[in-house]
């Protein structure tokens, strides 16, 4: 046992140094912990940075394969002794390749506007009734041959909006394509739209789809950020619709929530306001591309 004023000095050392190691060996731990989670970022980084470039070659290289090997065929029709009713078709095929390609580009030059602040929106007054009735049309063909059953229920009185049709169109048509790509057959979709007082809309959009995780939610959010289906039609698109979506209700000051569960499926809820707010550095904010 220690007694007296020199072994309580040799007490004082003791703590010292084993507070000096003890300290040192949290360091050296965290240290360790800190490299174990950048190498884990970078892994993450990597692997996220390779899906995309593997992503969008493949948006990239479908279509123009597409537009290539058909021109080529259409050109040499008269060796090849085409019928009139192939020639048309091969068209048809590159006009829709055409079409894809252009609408990626698009949202691509989109996601950029938005995101640097630079997107303008052209105001008008804007009855939503007839904007979703049009994306209502635009879906339902595609939702029926994939087995879907889609219904709609538009209230009457829907208050008059400032806004720009078209980009309310693409916003809501987004959120719907989304809604048919990713429900199964026999699966169902209901829009649904009802006045908000006097104050704006509230639009619904639900699906009996595969749904997402808390954290697949965030990342389908982010631009260019996909959840990995895992089914071939499922992986198509560039994961641009959800973020142009949201920063379009955003900039007619409206707002988007989405509510998932796997396996069971997702609810948008957009609420678009009669009178417009901009807020384009909200918009500016939201939107974050993945780190390289
Ligand atoms: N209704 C939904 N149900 C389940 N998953 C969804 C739904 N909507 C979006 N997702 C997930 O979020 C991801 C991102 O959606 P987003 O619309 O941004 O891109 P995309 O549909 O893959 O491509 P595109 O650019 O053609 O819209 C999708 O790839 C999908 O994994
Ligand atoms: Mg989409």
């Amino acid at each position: 046992m220690l007694n007296g004023p020199a072994s309580a000095g040799k007490t004082t050392t003791l703590m010292a140094e084993y507070s000096s190691r003890l300290g040192e060996a949290v360091l050296r731990s965290r240290t360790r912990a800190a490299e174990r989670t950048a190498r884990i970022e970078g892994e993450i980084a990597n692997k996220v940075k390779s899906e995309f470039i593997s992503n969008m070659s493949h948006e990239l290289r479908t279509p123009l394969n597409t537009v290539i090997g058909f021109s080529k065929l259409l050109a040499e029709h008269e060796k090849r002794n085409l019928k009139q009713q192939d020639v048309a078709e091969y068209a048809r095929l590159i006009q829709d390749a055409a079409g894809h390609l252009l609408s990626l580009i698009n949202d691509i030059l989109d996601i950029s506007k938005l995101q640097s602040g630079r997107y303008y929106i052209d105001e008008q007054d804007v009855e939503l009734e007839d904007i979703l009735e049009t994306c209502i049309k635009m879906h339902s063909k595609a939702a029926t041959s994939a087995g879907i059953t889609m219904t709609a229920k538009l209230a009457d009185g829907l208050p008059v909006m400032r806004g720009d049709p078209s980009k309310l169109l693409q916003a809501i048509s987004n959120f719907l394509s989304n809604a048919v790509k990713f429900t199964r057959d026999g699966g169902g979709i209901a829009l649904e739209a009802r006045p908000r007082d006097m104050d704006g809309t509230d639009i619904l959009i639900r699906d009996t789809g595969v749904g997402m995780e808390e954290e697949e939610l965030k990342i389908a959010m982010t631009p260019f950020g996909q959840v990995d289906g895992g089914r071939s039609r499922w992986r198509e698109g560039a994961g641009l619709g959800l973020p142009i979506a949201k920063a379009l209700i955003g900039l007619h000051g409206g707002s988007v929530d989405i509510t998932s569960a796997k396996g069971i499926g997702t609810e948008v809820r957009i609420f678009l306001p009669s009178k417009r707010h901009v807020s384009r550095m909200q918009q500016r904010r939201d939107l974050s591309l993945p780190q390289s």
